[in-house]
């Protein structure tokens, strides 16, 4: 087990929302998605002060009662840490989160732009990163900078692409400072940056690379990374071989590290009552063959060519009409942002399409609900035939790793090529284009006439294989990374 370390982790979406329940009173809900669920294990093992976006109304009424300061919570094992929530400015919010974080630095680094018709990078556009990304990532590190001050040994951990400029802005304050930087997401190509006015696109390259350390989930993201610095900012001097690169005086080691889940506590949340009281009831509705995919209501998960492949497979194989369903567990997502929404209805036009024209008396094709239920979601993980995941583009998915680690079928994995996921695991999976909703069709065939030896092969090495490379590792990882760091910065100090 490594040390306990002081570790400031930075991040937008906190590991707790604060709610009011029925009785009026203040409620602590566990922070949603990916990021939050890797990170909390952190918490347990060393002392860490969280630093995140106030989101919720009562998120705002715990900061202002705060001062602004960190306010001590017990995490779920009852580990004791510090939350320090940052209350934006709610206008400055929106353009950080609704304008700029989602609709332009996602839709980049997940290339969602058909690039003849979006964006257009007009004055609201500027105004947004201006007043918007700048002005909350310059709140953050302002919140960095007095954790700093208040213990200069602690090393810095941000996460993702909601705080790019923020390093840069700590680093200038707190030359010294030990900076590491996550990007949960995939690095686009050098060429897809450019849609980025030359300003932004140097402000996001310059910003990360204040880091001592940047870590992507796979080599190709990496490997996309250093490209693109390479690119962008023709003053960098990037040492392939190293994979480091030097700018302003700076080195920044570039790693990847393919974040995981934590195996044993998804076993047992796997075999919790509520889990198996999910399962029972999908278990008694069930057909004889199950096709899964589980998604946030996101235009990078694919959900609309997924339908269309499954329609096509219908189509080919009426002798299946009956035998067969698949069922869409989607979590709403970002619905603010007019894009989402629209997607969100293309979603529900499609799985429209799919059952007006192969419904029968006493079948739907197609189920899909659109809410955000992980207990639900876990027990389908344990019954799927298949598991569709066909993303345009994903960091990760850890859908990925956690369905079949608990799955109880040898079910087969249907997985993107432009899945971080991919990587890993890509072996023991039938690799699908996502744009190839003919390929994904046949593949879906397939994996339901797969012979039981090969199902159960491939399943028992995705399990070994997450088992073996679960989040205890990806933490180890980077801890060692920030290690290094701080002995090459050490070095470099000696030798002024
Ligand atoms: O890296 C992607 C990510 O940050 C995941 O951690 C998470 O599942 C998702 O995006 C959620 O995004 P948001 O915080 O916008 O809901």
């Amino acid at each position: 087990m490594a040390p306990r370390r002081k570790l400031i982790v930075v991040s937008n979406r906190g590991p707790v929302a604060f709610g009011r329940d029925a009785d009026g009173g203040r409620v602590a809900r566990r922070g949603g998605g990916g990021l939050v669920t890797a990170l909390r294990s952190l918490v347990s093992h060393h002392e860490v002060t969280w630093i995140a976006s106030a989101m919720s109304e009562e998120d705002r009424a715990v900061a202002e009662e705060a001062g602004g300061e960190a306010v001590e919570e017990t995490a779920r094992d009852g580990s004791l840490y510090r939350l320090r929530l940052v209350a934006h400015d709610p206008n400055a919010y929106d353009w950080y989160y609704n304008v700029i974080a989602n609709p332009v630095l996602w839709f980049i680094q997940h290339y969602l732009w058909g690039l003849a018709s979006a964006p257009d990078v007009d004055h609201g556009l500027h105004h947004a990163w201006n007043e918007g990304y700048v002005a909350v990532n310059r709140n953050f590190a302002d919140a960095v900078v007095a954790e700093l001050e208040r213990e200069p040994e602690a090393a810095v951990f941000f996460h993702d692409y909601h705080l790019y400029v923020a390093p840069r802005m700590v680093r200038e304050r707190a030359p010294d400072a030990t900076l590491s930087h996550f990007v949960h997401v995939p690095w686009a190509m050098p060429e897809y940056w450019r849609v980025l006015p030359d300003a932004i696109r140097r402000a996001v390259h310059e910003g990360i690379l204040a880091n001592d350390v940047v870590s992507l989930h796979t080599r190709r993201w990496r490997r996309n990374f250093l490209r693109s610095c390479e690119d962008v900012l023709d003053d960098a001097e990037i040492d392939w071989g190293a994979g480091e690169i030097g700018f302003g005086g700076h080195v920044a080691a570039v790693r990847s590290h393919p974040i995981s889940v934590d195996a044993d506590e998804f076993d047992a949340f796997a075999e919790s009552p509520e889990v198996l009281a999910e399962e029972w009831a999908i278990e008694s509705d069930r057909p004889e063959f199950l096709i899964l995919r589980v998604d946030r209501t996101d235009p990078s998960k694919n959900v609309v060519r997924g339908f269309r492949a499954y329609e096509l497979y219908l189509e080919a194989h009426p002798e299946m009409h009956r035998r067969v369903q698949m069922l869409a567990l989607l979590d709403p997502s970002r619905q603010d942002i007019p894009e989402y929404a629209e997607y969100l209805g293309a979603i529900q036009r499609g799985a429209r399409a799919v059952n007006d024209r192969f419904q029968q008396e006493g079948w739907l094709p197609l189920t899909f609900d659109i809410q955000d239920n992980f207990l639900r979601a876990v027990a389908a993980y344990k019954q799927f035939d298949v598991l569709l995941v066909n993303a345009i583009f994903d960091g990760m998915n850890l859908v990925a790793k956690e369905a079949p680690l608990v799955n109880t079928r040898d079910g087969v994995l249907l997985l993107s090529e432009n899945a971080g996921a991919h990587e890993e695991l890509g072996e023991w999976t039938l690799t699908v284009n996502p744009f190839d909703v003919a390929g994904q069709a046949e593949a879906i065939h397939e994996a339901l006439t797969m012979a039981p030896e090969e199902r159960r092969r491939r399943s028992a090495a995705i399990k070994r294989h997450v088992r073996e490379h679960d989040i205890a590792a990806w933490i180890d990882a980077q801890l060692h990374d920030l290690d290094e760091a701080r002995e090459r910065a050490g070095s470099t100090l000696s030798t002024r």
